[in-house]
């Protein structure tokens, strides 16, 4: 085996074209050829593929985004998108795929190449960190540094004209994993997941407590808890003061990935590319604080993962009978 392909398949996430820049790499390394997928499964399908070299991905490591496009499709799920697949491998002579992707990607799609006979290893890149059997998927410790330099401007404009409450909202998709990072290193006042449902009564009164004895409060939300808009208009109304509302958006999964990121994303790359030279297959890179490792796919994909509640509770200050 000594022709692999990379594929960014679902949203892309800040540290995604380290990872392909460190495949790369690693395949010159060890005397293999890395070919890059255009357009993630769909593009594959379609044949979309070129030899990466290591003039094309020098530095793109400090970069945004993803150089090979990505998508969000359903050729993995039908039976004439998995053979037009299999065609493109055969005639290309692909004897292994990296795959780069959030929780859906590779529960369905690293599923599905392994279904298929096809040798992969998977990495998790997504802003979301909701990929289970790893501490930290690709892109979130990024996508939370950005949100950390707002969460600094809207205090200082908090503490300069008292009386307000702010709502920032985070993205996540369903999940609350970057909203209760965030929150919890922002200090914020309260924090809204999907995963947990709250009271918003006891919200607006633990905010108004918050403006009462601090001037200004500070909550954060998750796109997934819902309507954030709605929400806003009953805490305002509910505790009696202006809240001010950021939402954070996509700008938050764009920009240049942090140091942790790019680290993850070397290691990761690595691992994977020697692990798919060796013969290994259907699993994951997963890290457990600076260590990282190979793990089985069944384990991850009968996982699920669901924010600290611990965490949650300390930061909404929830005791016997809810928020305090
Ligand atoms: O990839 C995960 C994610 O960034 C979520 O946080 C967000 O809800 C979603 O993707 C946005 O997807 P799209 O870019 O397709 O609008």
């Amino acid at each position: 085996m000594n022709r692999l392909a990379i594929l960014t398949s679902g949203g892309d996430s800040p540290g995604t074209n380290a990872a392909i820049e460190a495949a790369t790499r690693q395949a010159s390394a060890c005397g293999a050829e890395l070919l890059g997928v255009r357009g993630g499964f769909a593009g594959l399908a379609d044949g979309q593929v070129h030899l990466l070299t290591l003039a094309e991905v020098d530095g793109i490591a400090a970069r945004g985004g993803t150089i090979l496009g990505t998508s969000r499709d359903r050729t993995i799920a039908d039976e004439e998108g998995r053979q037009r697949l299999l065609r493109t491998l055969e005639r290309e002579r692909i004897a292994g795929l990296v795959l780069l992707g959030g929780d859906g990607s590779i529960r369905y799609g690293a599923t599905a190449l392994a279904e298929m006979g096809v040798a992969s290893i998977a990495i998790p890149c997504t802003i979301d960190n909701d990929v289970p059997g790893t501490d930290r998927t690709i892109g979130f410790d990024s996508a939370c540094n950005r949100a950390m330099g707002l969460v600094d401007g809207i205090r200082d404009t908090a503490q300069a004209l008292a009386g307000r409450m702010f709502l920032l909202e985070t993205l996540g998709g369903h999940t609350g994993f970057i909203a209760l990072a965030v929150a919890e290193a922002a200090q914020a006042d309260l924090v809204l997941l999907p995963e947990y449902p709250v009271d918003l009564d006891r919200a607006a009164e633990r905010l108004r407590r918050r403006v009462q004895a601090q001037g200004y409060a500070l909550a954060v939300a998750s796109e997934g808890a819902g309507d954030v808009h709605s929400m806003a208009t009953y805490l305002a109304e509910a505790a009696g003061h202006r809240i001010r509302l950021t939402s954070l958006g996509h700008a938050q999964r764009g920009g240049s990935p942090s140091y942790f990121d790019r680290w993850l994303a070397r290691r990761c790359a690595e691992l994977a590319v020697s692990g798919l030279l060796s013969g290994q297959s259907a699993c994951m890179t997963a890290s457990e604080g600076y260590n990282v490792q190979l793990v089985s796919l069944t384990d991850v994909c009968s996982g699920q993962k669901q924010p600290d509640r611990s965490v949650y509770e300390r930061i909404n200050g929830l005791g016997i009978g809810g928020i305090s």
